[in-house]
């Protein structure tokens, strides 16, 4: 295996789907592991088998049908939860258990009213305890964004000797600025002894919107998993967008890194969790948004129409999403006006432009969008006139 790949944890099925009203049933989850496998991720987080009852039919179902990518399920450091996800998983080629535990002193206090070294204990005693369900198991040190570095490289290092494969560092409550997160790797990188027996997994929630970037800094700093959304779905503001993280690992192709993904099913999948979710994507979304490839300032449009290059970074193609647009407003110029008149068929010269652009303005001020019917209208007005001339 190569040292750059970035194996993609997908988590769409288990932290996207506890959205309020993201819920799925378990045909729902079914139909979309397949996808995602077909996308090329590298583990698929199907839930969290104690949850529910239709999780654990989900975690079951997904487990028996899945070829390539490892399946997940969540547990807390809870021996019951375990041996739950243990039988759900038991179908799977792949199976992986993740399990973990608050290593935050606020977590540390507040949730489990312990202390350092008791959540320590806890910490090897689950993935001991998954251990005997699964080789593969990735240990989550919840809200590793605050905890102490020296801390959190004790129970990296102590649940790594328990035999944990992955090791996560969730910046749960989406603190860390991009440096601070990546310095946090890169600390575990040069203080874990054992750290070349387990992979380092990025687990980035986006409330201060820096899922993204805390992501990439993680892979920097050492990292060679990044747990990621489609669509960015997830707890509060969200997780790593899966395809923003797909993207940047492409397009900047100096940093090294690859994934498994293949890029032009970013779209389809990006459609399908929406319309399955019932969660529309922002229209400015990067990669999946409507806007994503919409030029509609004269300035952009006239650049774009010389040279796409100067104002688009990535082919729409090459991530499965409709062509580019040239969207007419009040900010468009010339330019846009007679591409897109051009594309309705009609040939006109620059005198004719310079005049159906005042006509176009005064549409164009009345109304947000200039659609095809508008100019169909100036262009046939225009036409009569200087016919009847
Ligand atoms: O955000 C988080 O810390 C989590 C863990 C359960 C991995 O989702
Ligand atoms: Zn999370």
């Amino acid at each position: 295996m190569s040292a750059n790949k970035i194996h993609i944890f997908d988590t769409t099925l288990r932290d996207g789907e506890q959205v309020p009203g993201c819920k799925l049933n378990t045909n729902e989850k079914v139909e979309l592991a397949l996808k995602l496998e077909e996308l090329g991720v590298d583990i698929i987080e199907a839930g969290f088998p104690i949850s529910s009852p239709g999780d654990f039919s989900s975690v079951n179902e997904i487990s028996k049908i899945i070829t390539n990518a490892s399946v997940c399920g969540l547990t807390r450091a809870v021996q019951k939860d375990i041996e739950v996800a243990g039988e759900a998983l038991k179908y799977a080629r792949r199976p992986r258990i993740h399990t973990g535990i608050g290593t935050s002193d606020l977590h540390i206090k507040a949730k489990f009213n312990s202390n350092r070294e008791d959540i320590l204990q806890r910490a090897i005693q689950a993935v001991k305890w998954a251990k005997n369900f699964v080789d593969d198991v990735e240990f989550y040190a919840e809200d590793a964004g605050r905890t102490d570095n020296e801390y959190l490289a004790r129970v990296v290092e102590a649940v790594i000797r328990a035999g944990a494969t992955v090791v996560n560092i969730p910046d749960t409550t989406g603190y860390c600025l991009p440096h601070q997160y990546g310095e946090k790797i890169a600390f575990l990188v040069n203080n874990v002894p054992n750290i070349d027996k387990a992979i380092i997994s990025c687990h980035c929630h986006n409330d201060l919107g820096l899922a993204t970037a805390n992501s990439i800094a993680g892979i920097i700093g050492g990292a060679r998993q990044i747990e990621c959304t489609v669509n960015g779905l997830g707890e509060r503001a969200g997780n790593t967008s899966l395809e923003e993280v797909v993207m940047i690992i492409k397009q900047h192709s100096e940093l090294g890194f690859h994934t498994g993904v293949n890029a032009k099913l970013l779209n389809p999948i990006s459609q399908l969790v929406a319309e399955t979710m019932r969660m529309p994507v922002q229209c400015n979304k990067a990669i999946v948004g409507t806007n994503a490839f919409s030029h509609s300032s004269g300035i952009h449009q006239d650049g774009f129409l010389k040279d796409a290059l100067t104002y688009e970074i990535i082919d729409p193609v090459e991530v499965g999403a409709e062509a580019s647009k040239i969207v007419l407003t009040a900010r468009s110029g010339r330019s846009a006006l007679a591409h897109r008149l051009h594309k309705l068929g009609y040939n006109f010269d620059r005198n004719d432009i310079d005049i159906l652009y005042q006509e176009f303005l005064l549409i164009a001020d009345r109304k947000k969008e200039v659609l095809e019917d508008d100019l169909n209208h100036i262009a046939g007005a225009y036409n009569n006139k200087e016919m009847a001339v």
